[in-house]
C-alpha cells in the first residue's frame, strides 16, 4: 500500500525521505519518489520498482534540498510504471503532490482540466490532483488545496509542494491515515509513524478532513474549511528496534516466535487476580446493554475474518448469543439487518483498511454499537468504533499476520469470558477452567515452537506440490481457512479449506494420489467424524498430515502419514495452538521455494483501498 514521508527543517532531505520510505517498505509497493525543492526549483526523481532503484538514480543525480516528500506507490490507477510514479506535478512543474488513496471524480475533473488546456502524462488519479491544485492557486496555497480538496470525492492522504511558497508544506487528511512529526526547527509528515520516528517522538495524529501547514519552525492545525484547531501531541513510547528483525531471517518468522509474549500481553489486566474472571474494563458497554444484544455481526477481511470465524464459536458457545460472519467488502452491500440491539465487532490488525472502516461506519449510521478489536491504537478503526479492544501483539510487519491473527483469538476469548460473566450464561467452574486454559497457552505455544524443525521438513516436501488441502470440522475448519490463505499468500501454492463432512460432495474428485491434505484434528466430539473423512481421502491416495490434539494423537496416527501433535487444550481454545503448526509451515515453505517472505507479490500490509 502507498506510503508519503515529508521533510521540512535546515537538513538535506533526500537522506530522510529515502529512510523514511524504507520505513514503509512492509506496506508493500511497486515504485517509489521524491520532490524536493533545490537551487534550480522543484526537481522530482521517480522510478519503477524497489527504492534501490530509486537510490542508484539519485546517486548519479542527487537532489539536494531541505524540503521535500517522498512516496511509495501500490498501483491503483495505471500500471506501475515511472510515468504513474509519485509524485506528480503539474504542466509548470511548480506544484507537486503526494497522495494515498483514490479520488473517485478524477475522471470528470480530469475531462474539466483537459478544457482548460491541462496536458496529463500519466493514468493516475493523483496527477489530476496536482493540476486542480495549481488550477485553483491564486497566490495562497492553503486555500489553494482546500479549494481543491473541496472539489474531490474519495479517500485520500496528501503531502503539497509549490515553487512559489517553499517555506511550507500542506498535508491533508481525508479517509486515509496521515501523521504530522514535530520535530526542532523541522517537522515531518508520515503516512504510518515509522515513516518519521527515527527523528521524533512527538506527532499529531490528523483526523479525515484536517489538515496542517508546517513550517520548518511551525504546525499549524486546521479542518479543510479552514477552521484552525488545537490538538493534543500523542507521545509514541515504542521503539524502531521492536520493529525491527531481532535476529530472525524473516519478520514473519520473529512474529510467530512472539506469539507467547503476544498471548501474555493480549491478557495482561483483564483477568481478575483470583483467576476466575475476565473484566474488559476499557470496555464502555454497559451490562444493560450487553443484556439487550439479540445478534453479533463480526465484520472483516481475510485472516481478521478468519480470527472473526473462530470468534463466532467462542461467542456463541460461551455468551450464547447469535452471530454472523461478514467479509467486510461485502457487508453494507448485501443491505445487512442491524438494530441498536447488534453489536458489529469489526477486526482489523492495522486498523486502517477501507472496507473494514467502511463497514464500521455503515453499522453506525443504523444506530449499532461497534465493538473494534485491533492491533493499532490510535488507527481510524480504533478512533472511529464505540469500544476497542487492541490487541497486544505489537507491531506486525510481514504482510502475512500471524501474531495479530492469534492475538485477536485472545481477544474473542476474552470478549466471550466477559460477555458469558455478565449474562450469566457460563457455570463459575467452567469460566475458571476456561481461564486456566486460556493461562496456559502461552507455554504451549512455546512447546509447539520447541518443534519448529519438524515443520520445516514436512513443509519441503509439501513445496513440490502445485495444489493441496486442509480440512477441518468446526473450529478447525475456522483455522483450516487460515492455513490455507497463509499458505497461497507466501507460498504461491494453490490450496483449498474445505469442511471436512463437505469434500464428499464434489471437492473429492480432486483427490489423486500424493495430494497433500492437512487435516485438523483437535475437537474431541468430532474427532471420529474427522477421521472419517480422513480415511475417505486416504483410499483415493492422499498423503495426510494430520495436526492433532495430544489428547487423541495415537488414535490419529493409525489413519494418517504423518502427525505434528499439539499440547492439549479445551476443544474452543485449540485455535490459539493448532494455527501455529500451519504459520509454520507456511513459512518454510515459502523459504523453500525461495520467495520474499515478508513481501508477497501483489499483496500488501494494510489495504487503504476499497
Ligand atoms: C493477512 O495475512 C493478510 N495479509 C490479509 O488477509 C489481512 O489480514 C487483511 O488485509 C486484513 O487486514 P487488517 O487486519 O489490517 O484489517
Amino acid at each position: 500500500m502507498c506510503g508519503i514521508v515529508g521533510y521540512i527543517g535546515k537538513r538535506d532531505s533526500q537522506d530522510i525521505l529515502l529512510e523514511g520510505l524504507k520505513k514503509l517498505e512492509y506496506r508493500g509497493y511497486d515504485s517509489a519518489g521524491i520532490a524536493v525543492f533545490t537551487k534550480e526549483g522543484l526537481q522530482i526523481s521517480k522510478s519503477k520498482g524497489r527504492l534501490a532503484v530509486l537510490e542508484d538514480k539519485l546517486k548519479g543525480e542527487p537532489l539536494a534540498g531541505s524540503v521535500g516528500i517522498g512516496h511509495t506507490r501500490w498501483a491503483t490507477h495505471g500500471k506501475p510504471s515511472d510515468l504513474n510514479s509519485h509524485p506528480h506535478t503539474d504542466n509548470s512543474a511548480k506544484f507537486s503532490v503526494v497522495h494515498n488513496g483514490i479520488v473517485e471524480n478524477y475522471l470528470d475533473l480530469k475531462d474539466e482540466l483537459a478544457a482548460k488546456g491541462h496536458v496529463f502524462v500519466s493514468e493516475t488519479d493523483t496527477e489530476v490532483i496536482s493540476h486542480l491544485v495549481a488550477d485553483e492557486y491564486d497566490g495562497n496555497i492553503v486555500e489553494a488545496v482546500q479549494r481543491a480538496v473541496a472539489r474531490m470525492r474519495g479517500a485520500f492522504a496528501l503531502g503539497v509542494l509549490t515553487e512559489f511558497e517553499p517555506e511550507k508544506l500542506v498535508a491533508v487528511r481525508f479517509a486515509s491515515p496521515l501523521v504530522i512529526g514535530i520535530g526542532d526547527g523541522e517537522n515531518f509528515i508520515g503516512s504510518d509513524i515509522p515513516a518519521i520516528l527515527e527523528h521524533t517522538r512527538n506527532v499529531y495524529i490528523l483526523n479525515d478532513g484536517e489538515m496542517a501547514v508546517l513550517t520548518c519552525n511551525a504546525v499549524e492545525l486546521m479542518t479543510i474549511e479552514g477552521a484552525t484547531i488545537s490538538k493534543e501531541i500523542f507521545h509514541v513510547d515504542w521503539d524502531l528496534v521492536t520493529a525491527e528483525k531481532a535476529g530472525f531471517d524473516h519478520f514473519m518468522l520473529k512474529e510467530i516466535y512472539e506469539q507467547p509474549k503476544a498471548y501474555r500481553d493480549t491478557m495482561l489486566g483483564r483477568v481478575s487476580d483470583d483467576g476466575k474472571s475476565v473484566d474488559l474494563k476499557e470496555l464502555s458497554m454497559s451490562d444493560e446493554y450487553i443484556k439487550s444484544i439479540n445478534r453479533v455481526h463480526i465484520v472483516a477481511c481475510g485472516t481478521a475474518y478468519h480470527a472473526g470465524l473462530v470468534g463466532k464459536s467462542v461467542i456463541e458457545s460461551l455468551a450464547r448469543i447469535s452471530v454472523e460472519n461478514d467479509v467486510a467488502s461485502e457487508y453494507r452491500y448485501r443491505s445487512p439487518i442491524i438494530t441498536p440491539q447488534t453489536l458489529v465487532i469489526v477486526v482489523s490488525q492495522s486498523g486502517e483498511t477501507a472496507d473494514t472502516l467502511a463497514a464500521l461506519r455503515e453499522a453506525q449510521r443504523n444506530g449499532a454499537r461497534v465493538l473494534a478489536i485491533t492491533n493499532v491504537v490510535g488507527s481510524s478503526v480504533a478512533r472511529e468504533a464505540d469500544d476497542v479492544i487492541t490487541t497486544w501483539a505489537g507491531p506486525e510487519i510481514a504482510v502475512a499476520s500471524t501474531k495479530a491473527y492469534s492475538s485477536q483469538l485472545i481477544a474473542f476469548y476474552l470478549l466471550g469470558l466477559h460477555l458469558a460473566r455478565v449474562l450469566g450464561t457460563q457455570e463459575p467452574a467452567a469460566m475458571e477452567e476456561l481461564i486456566t486454559g486460556l493461562n496456559a497457552l502461552p507455554e504451549q505455544v512455546e512447546k509447539i515452537l520447541e518443534q519448529a524443525v519438524v515443520l520445516k521438513q514436512v513443509a519441503e516436501s509439501i513445496s513440490h506440490h502445485r495444489s493441496l488441502f486442509f480440512i477441518g470440522r468446526g473450529v478447525d475448519y475456522a483455522v483450516a481457512q487460515e492455513g490455507s490463505l497463509k499458505l497461497k499468500e507466501i507460498s504461491y501454492i494453490h490450496s483449498e479449506a474445505y469442511a471436512a463432512g463437505e469434500l464428499k460432495h464434489g471437492t473429492l474428485a480432486l483427490i489423486e494420489e500424493g495430494v497433500p491434505v492437512i487435516a485438523l484434528v483437535t475437537q474431541e466430539t468430532l474427532y471420529e467424524k474427522t477421521l472419517s473423512n480422513i480415511k475417505e481421502v486416504k483410499a483415493r491416495g492422499a498423503h495426510v498430515l494430520a495436526v492433532a490434539n495430544s489428547g487423541f494423537e495415537g488414535e490419529v496416527a493409525k489413519s494418517v502419514d504423518e502427525i505434528f501433535a499439539i499440547p492439549k487444550t479445551l476443544p474452543i481454545l485449540s485455535p490459539a495452538l493448532a494455527v501455529i503448526p500451519l504459520q509454520l509451515l507456511s513459512y518454510y515453505a515459502s523459504l523453500a521455494l525461495g520467495h520474499d517472505v515478508d513481501k508477497p507479490r501483489n499483496l500488501a500490509k494494510s489495504v487503504t483501498v476499497e
